[in-house]
């Protein structure tokens, strides 16, 4: 099989919109014409799946996808599509399979569909996405409201270069910026609509810089334990205000280069202070994620590890923000204990966690709001009775 041709791909891009219309991730007419004439093999001609190699190594493996007809299927399953891995940190272990981090793929599409849904887009609205990656999202939004309109940045000025020639395939040259797209005013504009495709810490200030009174964002706020998907709208004073949404997902971290990510430096764990028995076993951290976004409000500046000693076992760690750590065995002995080094508060604080979200009836994560005030500070609340946590 050669280049697909249009004719060729419309079953598949129908089957996607009614696979997506059915569990719910698209739900309005617009976005489904979207999603059924805008044909995402244009935009993955190759990627990589993840596979464990014959030693047991987990290795990307690389398709050429398209030119076959299991080829062509695959781009429009409802999967994500990781389609560049970090050169600093891939490395090849046989003629068609790395290891290495990803730094770019083609989103999940029934999470591309939920979160563009949440933006609430309307006729006229001027989009900005921040991460163009393979182009596939920005060609859905030119679709939607024509390329005038929309504006996307990526760090990586070959990804922008390759999703321009792709959207200029599928028939759209909207505005495409290479920059990082969390700092300064990238584009020098206003929008009405922002969307991120790659995941911060916080809201950053550029795209408040970016917005008008009424401008909707929708994000990935990496929180360090966990972090979620917001919808939030920029009010007169610039403040970013709004909601955990149901459309649940996480992305890539926005990085700070083109190419690689920045190895993270960490402290030199303190010195082991003592064992005890824990309310909270690591199943329980890794069984409810609306419980770990909890646990991150209660410990920013925190994230979750995982451990291996030199006897075999896995444990889950939190790790402090200083030099503590607290863990605790995945399974077999030792399970319902801890290991803390450093701050012996920082387990107590897993534990607090664990006994407010319980307390609280285990209320899912979009019952919880979020905000960033107009000076960057950043604060969330449970809904129904505004217990708030500060994340700054
Ligand atoms: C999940 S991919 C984006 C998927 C894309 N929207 C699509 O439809 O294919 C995340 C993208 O964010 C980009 N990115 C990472 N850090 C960034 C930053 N600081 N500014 C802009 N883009 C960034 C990456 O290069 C990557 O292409």
């Amino acid at each position: 099989m050669s280049t697909p041709t249009l004719d060729q791909a419309r079953p598949h891009m129908a089957a996607l919109t009614d696979a997506l219309t059915r569990a719910g991730a698209l739900r309005t007419p617009v976005w489904s014409r979207a999603f059924s004439s805008v044909p995402r093999h244009l935009f993955v001609p190759r990627w990589f799946d993840q596979e464990r190699n014959e030693r047991g190594i987990a290795v990307w493996r690389e398709h050429h996808g398209t030119t076959t007809a299991d080829g062509l299927a695959a781009a429009y399953r409802d999967k994500t599509l990781v389609t560049a891995l970090d050169p600093d940190t891939a490395e090849r272990v046989d003629e068609t399979a790395w290891t290495g981090v990803p730094t770019s793929s083609s989103t999940l599409p029934g999470l591309m569909a939920g979160m563009l849904e949440d933006l609430g887009v309307g006729d006229g609205h001027q989009v900005l996405e921040i991460g163009t990656g393979t182009g596939y999202n920005a060609a859905l939004l030119c679709h939607r409201l024509g390329e005038r309109l929309v504006c996307s940045v990526d760090i990586d000025p070959a990804l922008v270069g390759a999703a321009r020639d792709r959207l200029a395939a599928a028939g759209f040259a909207p505005r495409l910026v290479s920059g990082d797209g969390t700092r300064g005013n990238v584009t020098g504009d206003r929008f009405d609509r922002i969307i991120a495709t790659c995941s911060v810490p916080a809201v950053p200030g550029a795209w408040i810089e970016q917005s008008r009174p009424g401008t909707v964002l929708v994000a990935d706020i990496a929180l360090g334990v966990e972090g979620g998907l917001v919808r939030l709208e920029v009010d007169e004073q610039g403040r970013a205000l709004g909601h955990f949404t149901t459309t649940g997902g996480r992305f890539m971290p926005a990085r700070a280069q083109a190419r690689t990510y920045a190895v993270p430096r960490r402290p030199r764990p303190a010195a082991q202070t003592g064992v005890r028995p824990s309310q909270v076993t690591a199943a329980d951290v890794r069984a409810h994620y609306a419980f770990r976004l909890v646990l991150a409000f209660h410990l920013p500046g925190a994230e979750i590890v995982h451990h291996l000693d030199d006897a075999g076992t896995m444990a889950l760690q939190i790790q402090g923000p200083d030099r503590s750590w607290a863990r605790t065995p995945l399974a077999g002995e030792g399970t319902g204990t801890v290991t803390h080094g450093g701050d012996p508060g920082l387990w107590a604080r897993v534990e607090e966690a664990w006994q407010w979200w319980n307390g609280a009836g285990r209320p899912s994560h979009d019952r919880f709001g979020y905000a960033r005030e107009a000076d960057g500070a950043a604060r969330v609340w449970y809904i129904p009775d505004g217990t708030r946590w500060s994340l700054t």
